[in-house]
């Protein structure tokens, strides 16, 4: 499991699935120079979701470009069958949708199994109290607050309710995971969705998609910051 003290902790996952795939390298360094600490890829297959990104190949190359922890966002049907080849390439953290996983209890073993940190993805449609009875098992739980599929969609405000309910079922069952949200965060919306307790922000198009992926970074990080301080 994760450090309990560490759900505290706001961090920045910047999405690569914006960034200019021909200065990947380039772009992670300036999106860390910013704050982000942890990269989050986005994997998608073209059946669970209506687009195709990457693969194991991509994730081995963006590892030898970074020393920050890889979060592998698996958007793919039958996830057991690539979990262990992300793992050689260097996931650090791989998620899996409970939409998609049959067995998903096992699914999230494999990952652990491969020393991963292992994290549960929803979509908006689906209700937290489905995850009930892995919540003790995964590091962190990854609530998509758009559809999954692309990039620079307006966010899901119902996902707000999702996250406080995460943080409410964690305190009353005494748990450890962290909150990820990913869909949407951007300067407009991010201090509603730290005061609602996410603790790491995965944010492409907000980062990669104009300017400088540095000063996006700092100043996405500073608002939602800000927003902390406000909360009590
Ligand atoms: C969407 C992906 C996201 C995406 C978020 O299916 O899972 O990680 O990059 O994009 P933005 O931050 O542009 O909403
Ligand atoms: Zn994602």
């Amino acid at each position: 499991m994760l450090d309990p003290g560490s759900a505290l902790l706001i961090e920045l996952a910047p999405s690569i699935l914006s960034a200019d795939f021909a200065h990947l390298a380039d772009q992670v360094t300036r999106a860390a120079e910013g704050g982000g600490t942890v990269i989050h890829v986005d994997v998608m297959d073209g059946h669970f979701v209506p687009n195709i990104t990457l693969g194991p190949q991509l994730v081995k190359s963006l590892r030898k470009a970074t020393k920050l922890p890889l979060d592998c966002h698996l958007m793919i049907e039958n996830p057991d069958q690539y979990i262990p080849a992300f793992a050689d390439a260097g996931a650090d953290w791989i998620s899996v949708h409970q939409e998609a996983t049959r067995h998903l209890d096992r699914t999230l073993n494999l990952v652990k199994s491969h020393n991963c940190h292992a994290g549960v993805v929803i979509n908006p449609a689906t209700p937290a109290e489905l995850l009930s009875e892995v919540l003790d098992i995964v590091d962190y739980v990854l609530v998509m607050s758009v559809n999954p599929g692309f990039g620079a969609q307006s966010f899901i405000p119902n996902s707000l309710n999702k996250l406080r309910r995460l943080k409410e079922l964690r305190e009353q069952r005494r748990l450890n995971y962290r909150i990820e949200v990913d869909g949407g965060v951007a300067l407009d919306t991010v201090a509603r969705i730290v005061q609602a307790g996410a603790e790491i922000l995965v944010a492409g198009n907000a980062v990669f998609s104009h300017g400088d992926p540095m000063i996006n970074a700092q100043n996405l990080l500073k608002a939602a910051t800000e927003a902390t301080l406000q909360k009590v």
